[in-house]
């Protein structure tokens, strides 16, 4: 409950607050010894995926060359995997074309499905007030999907529609540029990194995204961190270690 004692919070703290971490858990942010052998730990391979044929290969070599419009137009039509035939639509991703934070996350739920936007439910909610504790608003950060389509009932993604549509995630990041990836979710993290090192053991360090050496900082998916509150503090961490990276790379 908001009494009177807390008008004088800052913006950061409300949500923070809205996070639901307590004033007394902030931290100075504290860099993992490890950060630099965080591929070496986990076992994360530094080569990005290659097509799959002669077909597949022009397929991609053409949504390499697409521009912002070309990629949208081209992932609305997109019929690569069966998720077409049950999606309302695609959810192409969001926000700042030239946003240094590319947030990432699984896949389409049901209310993006609908709205064809990113992180628009409950778990959205919380990803605006994660990045506002950050001092970023969601306009000011690109926000995307492993998947453009939903899987029925919220399913795992499988291997053939992740690799149908990581052409356009890649093509995303190569126009994007950004300084920071952060991977929300097991799913997210997995699939970037090519590995299957669970969520809790790639979270606190910085990776390298495969061969365009963009960081990547993982942490847990919003839902789930709807589900397991007590778990926030250290999606907090992971932030506060995202942001360093960015501030690092601008100075
Ligand atoms: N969960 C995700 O991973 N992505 C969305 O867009 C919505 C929920």
């Amino acid at each position: 409950m908001n009494k009177g004692g807390d008008t004088g919070r800052s913006t950061k703290q409300r949500y923070l607050d809205t996070m639901g971490i307590l004033r007394w858990q902030l931290r100075e942010p504290s860099l993992p010894e490890n950060v630099q052998q965080a591929d070496e730990e986990t076992g994360v391979p530094a080569l990005s995926v290659s097509p799959d044929g002669d077909d597949a290969g022009q397929e991609i070599t053409e949504i390499a060359r697409l521009d912002w419009d070309a990629l949208r137009s081209r992932v609305s039509e997109c019929t690569a995997c069966e998720l077409h035939t049950s999606r309302t639509q695609t959810v192409f991703g969001v926000g700042n074309q030239n946003a240094d934070w590319l947030v990432i996350g699984e896949a389409p739920g049901a209310d993006e499905d609908a709205q064809g936007e990113p992180f628009v439910g409950r778990a959205g909610q919380l990803l605006n007030a994660m990045l506002l504790a950050c001092g970023l608003k969601r306009e000011q950060v690109y926000i995307a999907n492993i998947l453009k389509c939903r899987p029925p009932n919220n399913r795992d993604p499988r291997p053939e529609e992740v690799a149908s549509c990581e052409p356009y995630l890649m093509r995303q990041i190569e126009l994007i540029q950004p300084k920071l990836i952060l991977a929300v979710g097991r799913i997210a993290a997995q699939n970037l990194l090519q590995c299957d090192t669970p969520i809790g053991k790639l979270r606190g360090r910085v990776h390298r995204f495969r061969d365009t050496g963009i960081p990547l900082v993982a942490t847990y998916h919003p839902a789930y961190l709807l589900r397991s509150p007590a778990e926030k503090r250290k999606a907090w961490q992971d932030l506060q270690l995202a942001m360093q990276v960015v501030r690092e790379a601008a100075s």
